[in-house]
């Protein structure tokens, strides 16, 4: 097995998993967790989105929770956009890195941003333009790039024509996301494998979901394909709210333990991350699908 010797681990918890949440957290809680969070040696992470809060309301104080936050200077604190909206309210925030999202599946795309894929890419290529001359940092999140909750499985290579096309309109960073977290470890090597055979600039990385219980064994088969940058979310957290059945993204510390233990570093402090599951305990009110935080006596 050919394993890296260092993986970057981007923390999606505060948008990725908070967005999911029914009851609203408090603005004050979330800064505490992504504050926490900046304390852990984690150096990326999409804090929030600027969305529409008819959709999505527990995004609606994104522009409270950026400026209320203490920024970590060894933090990159990313928010996720859909359209030239979100991009407007994301500069009056002062953010320098953005999170665009375009789903393959035009169904999905449709129910997520009320765009087809081609006018979400058409609105989305305005977007990079500009955020280009103003030196912000493009991370491309293409969903449901393996299943789609209404088509079923999606073609490789159409996903594979969107990785090139985000390439040629400028993105640095290009993330497959399995949304709905359907896919299984074959399906991840080959279509990554497939990715990095394109040989872009931009960086690959990868974002799963634990529906079924196959995020980590995905991981696995990113790695083996050289994916070396995984998103993943502080107490398996997560799902899309427009992606019917998806349940929370990896688990960050279990992602987090699998890779120390096989001896990759992460430049996490596990005890710190284990600490933020604390704070999110009183504003989840389920149990949090991470494993390592149930175990008892772990050191
Ligand atoms: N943030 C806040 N308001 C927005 C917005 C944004 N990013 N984009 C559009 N709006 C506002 C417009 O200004 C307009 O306001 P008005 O009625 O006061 O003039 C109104 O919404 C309608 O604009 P339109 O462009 O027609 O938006 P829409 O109703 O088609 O909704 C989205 C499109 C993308 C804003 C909406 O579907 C959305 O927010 N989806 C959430 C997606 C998401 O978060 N998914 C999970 C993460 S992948
Ligand atoms: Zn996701």
């Amino acid at each position: 097995m050919s394993l890296p010797d260092k993986v970057e681990i981007i923390e999606v918890g505060p948008r990725d998993g908070i967005q999911n949440e029914f009851n609203f957290i408090p603005t004050e809680k979330k800064i505490e967790l992504i504050n926490a969070l900046s304390k852990t040696g984690i150096k990326r992470m999409e804090a929030v989105s600027f969305v529409h809060p008819k959709y999505v309301p527990q995004m609606k104080d994104a522009n409270e929770v950026l400026n209320g936050i203490e920024k970590s200077p060894s933090v990159q604190y990313m928010a996720l956009i859909p359209n030239k909206k979100g991009y407007d309210r994301a500069i009056e925030s002062g953010v320098n890195s953005l999170s665009l999202v375009v789903g393959a599946s035009d169904s999905f795309n449709l129910k997520n941003v009320k765009m087809s894929r081609e006018q979400s890419i058409t609105n989305l290529a305005t977007v990079i333009e500009k955020a280009k001359a103003n030196d912000i940092f493009i991370r491309y999140s293409i969903a449901t790039a393996f299943w789609c909750p209404f088509e079923g499985k999606v073609d490789a290579d159409l996903v594979l024509k969107m990785v090139e096309e985000a390439e040629m309109l400028g993105a640095d960073e290009i993330v497959l996301a399995d949304t709905i977290g359907r896919a299984n470890p074959k399906q991840v090597f080959e279509l990554f494998q497939a990715a990095l055979s394109l040989k872009t600039k931009s960086s690959i990385s990868a974002h799963f979901h634990d529906t079924y219980g196959m995020a980590l064994g995905n991981v696995m088969a990113a790695l083996e394909a050289g994916i070396t940058r995984f998103d993943a979310s502080i107490g398996g957290l997560g799902g899309c709210p427009f992606a019917p059945g998806a349940a929370g993204n990896a688990a960050t510390e279990d992602l987090v333990f699998m890779l120390h233990e096989m001896g990759i570093d992460t430049g996490i402090d596990l005890g710190q991350l284990l600490a933020c599951i604390e704070l999110l305990k009183p504003f989840t009110n389920r149990e949090l699908t991470g494993h390592l935080h149930k175990v008892k006596g772990f050191q």
